[in-house]
């Protein structure tokens, strides 16, 4: 007997995102979380630095707009990010009020205040923390929180395959509309029908899509491939990108060495100890990801040299234990003690700025069909996001959603019948080395071609290659039942055809994106977001796609 679940709403994802929206609908609409693995699988759960609102000082809404806009590169929507910033602040009392355990010091007033970090391109110090594990702090209230909702269901090890729609399901009558999605569950390897009113992709983002990222193994893309699967369009997916500062030691995979060790006055170092990020840019090590990062490949390839150094050593042991516990401990795991010496770094792959197009409720061109945080592509980071704000655009974002999702709840609907899914023609797969292997493949070349210096030529033959991979995979897809692993890499390598379509459509560098064929932004007309429709249908519902 197929099995089928009925909710309310049914979100994909229990990272900041999914699981803030979840709260905040939980007294009005029965919810359902899936999330592939336990709670600690997505992004959210390792963000290390922060969260970005303005919280008064000589700080303020203009200047936190302002920034956005300067980091983003003339690709931000002005709107997107008013709203975002606005709503900074009261999204930080609300987790306050959870019990979010946020830094906070003793000021010479003698009032106790939230401790506000520095990152690269904020003008003020405005990223509110917990130490250097604020994603865990995040993660675990919100997570308690959400586990002891009575109108809370949690489906662990549950991984969406594809979005159920009214199209798919031959309804020409209404609007095309999301009502459900077929997931897997890993433990009894079946599939079962998830019905839901309203359905939110909070996925978080593509970044296992390079060979070296600081993301958790989950961040395949699934809801990008999903939503696009199902005839959303995307925006602005050429825009990866990599984190100046990871960790470089053979055992340790891929970890963050936090924007704020820099904010608190790390200071980056060839490795005959010079500094040399004032070649670059006047802000020095303080400088947008995208300029810190380039200017880190430079380096190391100019010197052929594995990996550059960040000394936070000249502070007190006394202050750095207590702001950077985390780097700190996990750091004399492998040896180094940051207290004494300086760490050695690479780039790594760390966030997906484009994504699903939305609004500003977090609605897709699909009728009932949400996404928020690191899946969605609302306008706010243009081509390049300014550090801390992805755990802001979570948290704003979900609350708009929910705002919204609230506001139609009550409205009369048509019930569909969804059959379930159809394994009758699929065997077990006799080979699964494909699908290690061209994991593998996919990741190098991403990695080797689409990464932080790109050219046309290189794109061509990235193109080249994910394309064959796409021809295999659809074969075994069509023959074999499915796994996870093959539900992440068929997501995978459609969203590394999207960034490298994206890519190639984009005659200029800008932000993320730098072309060795067109080296200068295109100043010649005004700056436009790369949009890509999914040819093989109409998107039906005309949305304000944010500009
Ligand atoms: P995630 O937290 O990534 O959660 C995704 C969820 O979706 C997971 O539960 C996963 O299981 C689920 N999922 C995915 N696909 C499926 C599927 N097919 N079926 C079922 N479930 C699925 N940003 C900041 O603003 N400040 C920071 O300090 C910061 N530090 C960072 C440090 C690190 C190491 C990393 C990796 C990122 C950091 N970021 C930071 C970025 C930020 O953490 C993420 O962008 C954000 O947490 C994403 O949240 P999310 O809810 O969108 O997705
Ligand atoms: C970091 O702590 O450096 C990550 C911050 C971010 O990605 O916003």
């Amino acid at each position: 007997m197929p099995i089928t679940y009925q909710h309310d709403v049914l979100i994909i994802g229990g990272g900041a995102a999914g699981l803030s929206l979840a709260l905040r609908i939980a007294d009005q609409c029965s919810v359902a979380i899936i999330t592939k693995g336990p709670s600690m699988d997505g992004s959210t759960y390792y963000a290390q630095g922060g969260m970005s609102a303005v919280l008064g000082g000589e700080d303020s809404f203009q200047s936190h707009i302002e920034d956005t806009l300067n980091v983003g590169g003339s690709l931000s929507n002005a709107e997107t990010i008013k709203y975002a910033v606005e709503h900074g602040p009261e999204n930080i009392r609300w987790m306050q009020e959870l019990g979010v355990p946020f830094s906070s010091e003793i000021f010479k007033s003698g009032q106790r205040e939230l401790h506000l970090t520095r990152e690269g391109g904020h003008t003020h110090r405005r990223v509110v923390h917990a130490a250097d594990a604020t994603g865990k702090a995040i993660s675990d209230t919100l997570e308690n929180h959400a586990r002891h909702h009575d109108n809370i269901s949690f489906y662990e090890s549950h991984i969406a395959v594809d979005l159920i729609t009214t199209e798919k399901l031959g309804d020409e009558d209404i609007p095309n509309t999301c009502i459900g999605a077929y997931v897997l569950n890993n433990k009894s390897d079946r599939v079962e029908t998830f019905q839901a009113r309203f359905v939110v992709l909070a996925t978080g983002g593509a970044s296992k899509v390079y060979l070296y990222t600081s993301n958790p193994d989950g961040s395949t893309g699934d809801g990008i491939a999903m939503a696009w699967r199902a005839g959303c369009s995307v925006g602005n997916m050429e825009f990866n990108q990599f984190h100046p500062t990871c960790l470089y030691h053979p055992e340790a995979k891929s970890f963050l060495i936090s924007e704020a060790v820099r904010g608190e006055g790390g200071k980056l170092l060839l490795p005959d100890g010079k500094r040399f990020m004032h070649k670059f840019d006047k802000r020095g090590e303080l400088a947008p990801r995208d300029i810190v990062a380039r200017a880190i490949d430079h380096e190391m390839k100019r010197l052929g040299v594995p990996c550059l150094y960040l000394d936070i050593s000249h502070r007190s042991p006394a202050f750095i234990a207590s702001h950077f516990p985390t780097i700190h401990e996990r750091c004399l795991q492998f040896g180094i003690d940051i207290t004494k010496e300086p760490i050695p770094v690479v780039p790594a792959a760390h966030y997906t700025c484009g994504g699903v197009n939305t609004d500003l409720n977090g609605l897709t061109d699909i009728e009932n069909l949400y996404a928020i945080g690191e899946t969605a592509h609302t306008g706010l980071h243009g081509s390049n996001r300014m550090a801390s704000n992805s755990l802001l655009e979570c948290l704003v974002f979900a609350q708009s959603a929910a705002k919204d999702i609230s506001s139609r709840a009550s409205k009369p609907h048509r019930h569909q019948k969804i059959s379930g899914w159809d394994e009758s023609r699929v065997t077990d797969s006799d080979e699964e080395v494909v699908i290690s292997h061209n994991w593998d493949e996919l990741r190098r070349f991403m990695w080797d071609y689409v990464g932080i210096v790109r050219t046309n030529k290189r794109l061509e033959r990235a193109m080249h290659r994910v394309s064959l991979l796409q021809q295999e995979i659809a074969e075994y897809y069509s023959h074999f039942r499915i796994s996870s692993d093959l539900i992440e890499l068929r997501n995978l390598t459609l969203v590394a055809e999207l960034i490298i379509r994206s890519a190639m459509s984009r005659k200029e560098s800008r932000g993320l994106h730098f072309s060795l064929d067109y080296p200068v932004a295109d100043e010649s007309s005004v700056a436009k977001d790369t949009v890509l429709i999914p040819q093989h249908r109409p998107v039906t519902k005309k949305i304000k796609i944010i500009k």
